[in-house]
């Protein structure tokens, strides 16, 4: 694996510096992250990865560049980092900027990614969405090898990117509320919090690992819990009649929307 900077240490950056440091990949590569205000990062310096708030110095050395700060800070780092990136590899993780915006404020020889992965890179399990307009294999096998460490991979066209983000990285949001929906529901009848999150979080990995390993499409797996006239059913039927499906159809297309609208900083 290749040495990695990340310029942004919050949510997203945290979670895929924790993932590459645990990924058995990672041996004796080396790890810089910053963030401006340096907050406590310790559990990162305890793992040998450089912690600072001095983006210069924390890229120098660096094969791979990920910036990971929100939209309304990218343009200051790109044009603090720019002189310093003539011979890296430049992945932004950032949502919403084009390959096109990012190029336009970088030196012509830097090979630029966008990736989208989510907060799951901390345990490998995240997808990461990946894009470029690079031509060069080694590069991208780099990149992607780098990802793959923390997770699932795909390579997509960058117009799907905006798709991507609403898919893989919001969608852990809309899954944690469907996943405290049904806690809430279980509490109701009858199980403790504690073990109705136990039964529920065990239950949607269970269901995920039918689908990524079973290979099925998902009604094929519904097909073989419901017994005609039975409780399964009854309960989807009711859900449906609510609005279930619908409801995150909408949700999705809304998210999407407000990142097409430009207005996501
Ligand atoms: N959150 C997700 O699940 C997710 C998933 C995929 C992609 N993304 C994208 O990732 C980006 C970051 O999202 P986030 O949720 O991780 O935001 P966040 O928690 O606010 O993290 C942003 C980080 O950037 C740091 N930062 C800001 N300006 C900096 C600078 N000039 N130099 C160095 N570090 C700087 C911040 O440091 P301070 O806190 O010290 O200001 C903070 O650590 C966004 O563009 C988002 O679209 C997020």
């Amino acid at each position: 694996m290749s040495n990695i900077c990340i310029i942004g240490c919050g949510n997203i950056g945290y979670s895929m510096a924790q993932g590459f440091v645990n990924s058995a990949d990672f041996n004796n590569q080396s790890l810089s992250v910053t963030a401006r205000k340096g907050k406590p990062l310790s559990n990162l310096q305890n793992l040998n990865v450089k912690v600072t708030n001095d983006n210069i110095y924390a890229i120098a050395g660096a094969e791979i560049v990920i910036i990971a700060v929100k939209p309304h800070d990218f343009n200051s780092v790109i044009t603090e980092i720019a002189p310093h990136i003539q011979d890296k590899i430049l992945v932004s993780v950032v949502a919403g900027l084009s390959i096109k915006q990012i190029k336009k404020d970088v030196p012509s020889s830097v090979q630029v990614f966008r990736a989208m992965p989510n907060t799951a890179s901390k345990f490998g399990e995240t997808i990461t969405c990946l894009c470029s307009d690079s031509i060069d294999q080694p590069t991208f096998e780099k990149v992607e090898k780098l990802f793959r460490s923390i997770g699932r991979t795909i390579i997509i066209q960058e117009d799907l990117m905006d798709a991507a983000t609403v898919l893989g990285a919001c969608g852990v949001a809309f899954v944690m509320r469907f996943i405290r929906a049904m806690v809430q529901g279980g509490i109701q009848i009858g199980f403790s919090s504690e073990d109705a999150k136990t039964i529920v979080t065990q239950t949607v990995k269970g269901a995920a690992e039918l689908l990524l390993e079973g290979g099925m499409h998902p009604e094929a797996e519904i097909d073989k819990v419901t017994t005609p006239k039975g409780c399964t059913i009854v309960g989807l039927n009711e859900m449906e009649h609510n609005g279930f499906s619908s409801a995150l159809i909408k949700g999705i297309i809304e998210s999407y929307k407000e990142i097409n609208s430009g207005k996501v900083n």
